[in-house]
């Protein structure tokens, strides 16, 4: 699925550029006296407003690959370009939203000023409040706007941490595990609570979960990593109609998708030292 891109200023430079374009990345990190190459030559596109999802087993290197994405860290070697800059710059121009499995918010501060903390740093505090309660209640906590984080579940935490993600408006949002450390409830409400704000802000994403069901249920696209140092190894089209929804986990055809993503991931011969960290899927 493409979507123009409505939300930003119109800019012929950047507007249809490819949302993210990783070529031949290899990331190595020291460990004392060696060093340990996480992924080794990964590839990946993503088109402006596709949503992509990788799959992986644990330690396949997918959180160094989104963490090269979103330029935190200097890849050591290969070229990534995130909204045809460097990520670095497309960072500085606060074109990313980041999400991890720790919504990281301040507990000394409620909801509200959480979120609205990315609008005043980026100084567009104009609409800030209107847009903060709009996004509030599009994440499903409009009323808990002055609670303080300790208040609040796990599932209402990570609301919160999706809404500061999107606040300003970022063209690329990156996912790594958001969902992980929730109960299996939480886990299903936001998901679709995350399909629903997707359609209305048309984000290009990069979703990184070890969940099979999870990531046909959202993407366009999944891209399968595997092995240590990790590699993309496939990639399955997803091409079940949108909107959404949990009914769609009955249908033949997302069984389908499934069980082909499923068959890709444990095609590749298994390392001996990752025993223990092939339960993928839930
Ligand atoms: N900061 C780090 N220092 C050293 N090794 C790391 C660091 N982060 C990740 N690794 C190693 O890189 C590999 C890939 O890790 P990671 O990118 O976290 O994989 P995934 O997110 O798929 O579980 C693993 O072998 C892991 O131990
Ligand atoms: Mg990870």
């Amino acid at each position: 699925m493409r979507f123009e891109n409505s939300g930003s200023p119109e800019n012929p430079a950047t507007k249809n550029a490819t949302a993210v374009e990783v070529c031949d990345l290899s990331h190595r990190y020291r460990v004392g006296d060696r060093t340990v190459t996480a992924i080794d030559g990964v590839n990946l596109l993503v088109d402006d407003g596709e949503f992509v999802a990788v799959v992986g087993p644990s330690g396949c290197g997918k959180t160094t690959l989104l963490r090269a994405v979103a330029g935190l860290l200097t890849p050591s070697s290969g070229r990534v370009r995130v909204l045809g800059k460097t990520s670095r710059s497309a960072r500085q121009d606060r074109a990313l939203g980041l999400v991890t499995q720790d919504p990281g918010l301040l507990p000394w501060l409620n909801v509200a000023a959480n979120v609205q903390l990315t609008l005043d740093i980026t100084g567009r505090g104009a609409d800030a409040d209107k847009r903060v309660s709009e996004l509030l209640e599009r994440v499903g906590i409009g009323q808990f706007a002055a609670y303080v984080p300790g208040q609040l579940s796990g599932g209402m935490r990570q609301r919160v941490a999706l809404a500061r993600a999107l606040a300003h408006r970022p063209r690329l949002l990156l996912m790594d595990e958001p969902f992980g450390a929730l109960d299996e409830l939480s886990r299903e409400e936001m998901r679709l609570e995350l399909l629903r704000v997707w359609e209305d802000e048309r984000t290009s994403v990069v979703f990184v979960t070890h969940s099979i069901r999870e990531a046909v249920l959202l993407a366009d696209r999944v891209v399968v990593m595997n092995g240590r140092p990790g590699r993309v190894t496939a990639e399955v089209t997803i091409d079940l109609e949108r909107p959404r929804s949990a009914l769609l986990e009955d249908k033949p055809h997302y069984q389908e998708l499934v069980s082909r993503v499923r068959n890709l991931l444990f095609a590749e011969p298994v390392p001996s030292n990752a025993s223990g960290q092939v339960a993928l899927g839930d």
